[in-house]
């Protein structure tokens, strides 16, 4: 046989081409591209069928270390699970350095999570939360020639924040070995202002959290991000952005030349902060930063992702369980908002929503879906064109989309570990059918047919923007 698997009679779409051609493959990799491809012991058909490269997520949160008595919803066996039920073939999570530990000790607490626990490839961002003069001048370096090669920092969080002397020392090291640097941006000591305040007015309930971290509190920090970048003279992404202020500052560095990029997220195109007004605790379920906004800004962000001032589009999904004392109902967290974990699930939900809403209503085309939920993330995080795209030589990692497939979202459809979806009842047109990893199919239909230890770590280069 010439080919183990021939994917037939679809329609294969790249970044760039949208074409009707067979797709042949041989050990995990694409070997072909043409019509009237046999000769293969499987035949997948695909008449009717939009043949993708599979999605990759390139923030999601997965068995990270959080707060006292908080335990996130998913290890890597649920949280790649759940991937690839929504057409994800990689997705790149994060390795935290928790106190005390050098990166090398939290990079090999993390492996020893995912090591034969992922049904689909896995990449890390490095967290950064002590960059000490080891971290930064002799850990971070050899870890970027390792393949991990992007550091997310955070200007929020007790836990996680650094000083703006910090950013920039981290921003100096990215600038020498080639690193891409991640950035939360949201200002802390505002946010602890405001929710002083609104605890001493006894404003506690989880949709205060959305009142304590408003869009200035999130513009302020991108810009401040975004001008300590222009110092060092180092390419930035700023994940998360949920509003139009906040997008208009990536977009005027990006008009000044500065390499200057950004991301959203599902949350910030479907969900408002009304969400997160439910009765009693039902609000936590919403609850994740920068929070949801309002209409105007969902329209922001859509235009974020159609004109280019976004090159990604990721889930940020980071799962708690709601009826859970360790989840989003912490016995504190009814105290007040301060204490409700920050997060919620979406890896599954990610690539249907933007489908149905980008690509079915006509608000951008296939190919513009694939660069900002497939090619872009390969590109942003050194993995192209070995991921990311159909073409000969790249791996065999692959979305067999039904576009017409009406389906409603509900946390029984789901894989996940939490108990819940922040998006149940909506309605989507189009669906994954069929998520291949290297060449070996892992879920259909519903149907888990992939096997645990399938994924793999993959070593990453440098950036290729
Ligand atoms: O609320 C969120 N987004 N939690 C995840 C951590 C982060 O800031 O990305
Ligand atoms: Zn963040
Ligand atoms: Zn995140």
């Amino acid at each position: 046989m010439t080919y183990d698997t021939v994917i037939r009679g679809g329609t294969v779409v790249t970044a760039a081409d949208t074409v009707r051609c067979d797709v042949g493959i041989r050990d995990g990799r694409i070997v072909a591209l043409a019509d009237g491809l046999d000769e293969a012991e499987t035949m997948i058909d695909a008449s009717d069928r939009l043949v993708l490269p599979g999605g990759i997520d390139s923030h999601v949160h997965i068995a990270q270390k959080q707060g006292e008595g908080i335990v996130m919803a998913d290890d890597f066996a649920s949280a790649t699970l759940s991937a690839a039920h929504g057409g994800n073939t990689m997705v790149l999570p994060f390795c935290l350095q928790e106190d005390g530990q050098t990166l090398r000790e939290a990079l090999t607490a993390y492996h020893a999570k995912a090591d034969g626990q992922c049904y689909i490839d896995v990449g890390f961002h490095i967290i950064v939360t002590d960059p000490t003069d080891q971290v930064l001048g002799q850990e971070l370096p050899a870890l970027v020639a390792d393949g991990y090669s992007s550091i997310k920092i955070f200007m929020t969080y007790d836990d996680l924040k650094l000083s703006d002397l910090e950013m920039l020392k981290v921003m100096d090291t990215a600038r020498a070995t080639g690193a891409l640097v991640m950035v939360h941006a949201e200002n802390y000591d505002a946010i602890r202002f405001m929710t002083d305040r609104l605890e001493q007015a006894g404003k506690t309930q989880p949709h205060h959290h959305a009142t304590s971290r408003p869009i200035v509190v999130e513009r302020e920090a991108t810009h401040r991000a975004i001008s300590l970048a222009e110092l060092i003279d180092v390419p930035i992404m700023i994940v998360h952005v949920s509003n139009r202020e906040a997008m208009d500052e990536i977009r005027r560095a990006q008009q000044k030349g500065l390499k200057v990029y950004g991301e959203t997220c599902p949350q910030y195109l479907v969900l408002t902060e009304r969400d997160l007004e439910g009765l009693n605790m039902e609000g936590s379920k919403y609850v994740c930063s920068p929070p949801p906004r309002d209409e105007a800004s969902q329209v922001a962000c859509w235009e974020g992702l159609t004109t280019g001032v976004f090159s990604v589009f990721s889930s940020d999904h980071c799962p708690f369980r709601y009826e859970d004392e360790q989840g989003k109902q912490i016995p504190k967290g009814r105290t007040s908002f301060r204490w409700v974990p920050n997060g919620i699930p979406g890896v599954e939900a990610r690539l249907p929503i933007l489908f149905s809403e980008g690509v079915s209503k006509g608000r951008m085309d296939i190919n513009r879906f694939v660069q900002l939920t497939s090619t872009n993330h390969a590109k942003l995080y050194g993995m192209y064109p070995r991921k990311g795209t159909i073409a000969v030589g790249a791996d065999a990692d692959i979305a067999i989309w039904d576009p017409k497939r009406e389906m409603t979202i509900s946390q029984s459809l789901k894989h996940h570990g939490a108990d819940y979806t922040p998006y149940e009842g909506f309605k989507v047109v189009g669906w994954p059918t069929l998520t291949m990893v290297r060449g070996r199919v892992v879920a259909q239909d519903g149907e888990t047919v992939g096997a645990l230890d399938w994924g793999q770590h993959v070593a990453r280069d440098r950036s290729s923007f």
